[in-house]
């Protein structure tokens, strides 16, 4: 008989059997799947547990402060914030191809992450034995470990883990949809923006940039995306559709018109998508109104971008995210 209720007190019982006195780490993504875990565990073992979370530069508006201030209010975790930003661009300077850049953003992240590690387990303290992991059922499938499905791309989260790893994993939501993640976030008192939260990559905005990635091509995507998100947002659809990347083609131009004459910038692409688990999708049937919407504010706002297109493809044959 499955009850949220059940759940967390079955894995808060059977975390703080596993773990004892030892302690246990976290990597925070700024998503959904880590911030339950992680407040899951927080519930269990308290102050055994210390959260890590990398600030890469790549993702969205305001979602580093989320994670910063309202879920370490909710949930009064212990946190470390490491900022990693220009280690990140540094590393993915002249790099367009999409498998490589997911590869390098995973080898840094695991090499931050790892030296986060090193610097919690030389505190004073009991030793550190557990790694806590957001991974969630779908993960697990699709990334070959369930049924032996083929790896479409290199999931950092699942397939990125260092091959000689001394933790043990703790991963409580293992078994779980995500819909059943977010009623437990919701039971645990998170915060609506982080429970309700549409699912957004590991390597972040570094994958939505099609061409390099640079500091100012993420500002402007940035800038784009805050903008879609809003105008969602406002016209009540957050929960209508599963996620919607918005897509900078930084190596594509076309020329337009606009306030004195002629303007050569950048497209932005909307990718609105429904899905139940994200392994099939079909692009959203937005109303025009909204997506008009869209269109003007980005065009209008954010500079370098004169052009706003809307991909109606659905997965298969597309993925979710381009690259
Ligand atoms: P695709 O593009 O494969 O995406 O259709 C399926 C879902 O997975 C998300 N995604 C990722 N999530 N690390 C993640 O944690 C990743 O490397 C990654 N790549 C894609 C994507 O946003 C969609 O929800």
């Amino acid at each position: 008989n499955w009850t949220t209720g059940n759940v967390i007190d079955e894995q808060v019982a059977a975390i703080r059997e596993l773990v004892g006195d030892k302690r246990a780490i976290c990597g925070l993504s700024g998503g959904v799947d880590s911030a339950v875990a992680a407040a899951l565990v927080q519930k269990a073992i308290g102050s055994q547990l210390t959260c890590v979370y990398v600030d890469h530069g790549l993702m969205r508006k305001g979602e580093t402060e989320q994670v910063e201030k309202d879920f370490v209010a909710a949930t009064g975790v212990q946190l470390k914030v490491v900022d990693a930003e220009e280690r990140f661009l540094k590393a993915l300077a002249g790099v367009s191809d999409p498998e490589q850049k997911r590869k390098i953003i995973g080898r840094e992240f695991i090499r931050v992450f790892e030296q986060a590690q090193a610097e919690i387990i030389a505190d004073e303290g009991p030793a550190v034995e557990f790694l806590v992991q957001g991974t969630l059922y779908p993960d697990v499938v699709e990334s070959g470990g369930g049924t032996g499905t083929a790896n479409i791309k290199s999931h950092h989260n699942v397939g990125g883990l260092p091959e000689d790893l001394e933790f043990k994993l703790i991963e409580p939501l293992r078994k779980l949809f995500k819909d059943e993640v977010r009623m437990v976030g919701q039971e645990l008192g998170l915060p609506e923006e982080i429970v309700h939260r549409q699912p957004f990559p590991g390597p972040g905005l570094g994958i939505r940039i099609v061409g390099e990635v640079t500091k100012e091509r993420l500002d402007l995507l940035r800038e784009a995306d805050a903008i879609a998100r809003e105008e969602l947002t406002a016209a009540g659809l957050d929960r209508d559709i599963w996620q919607c990347p918005v897509v900078l083609l930084a190596d594509v131009r076309s020329v337009g018109v606009q306030g004195d004459g002629r303007t050569y910038g950048h497209p932005i692409v909307l990718r609105p998508v429904s899905s139940e688990d994200a392994m099939t999708a079909d692009w959203s049937r937005l109303p025009y109104d909204v997506l008009a919407k869209i269109s003007t504010r980005i065009t209008n706002e954010v500079s370098d971008v004169n052009r706003v297109v809307l991909d109606v493809t659905s997965k298969p044959p597309g993925t979710i995210e381009w690259e």
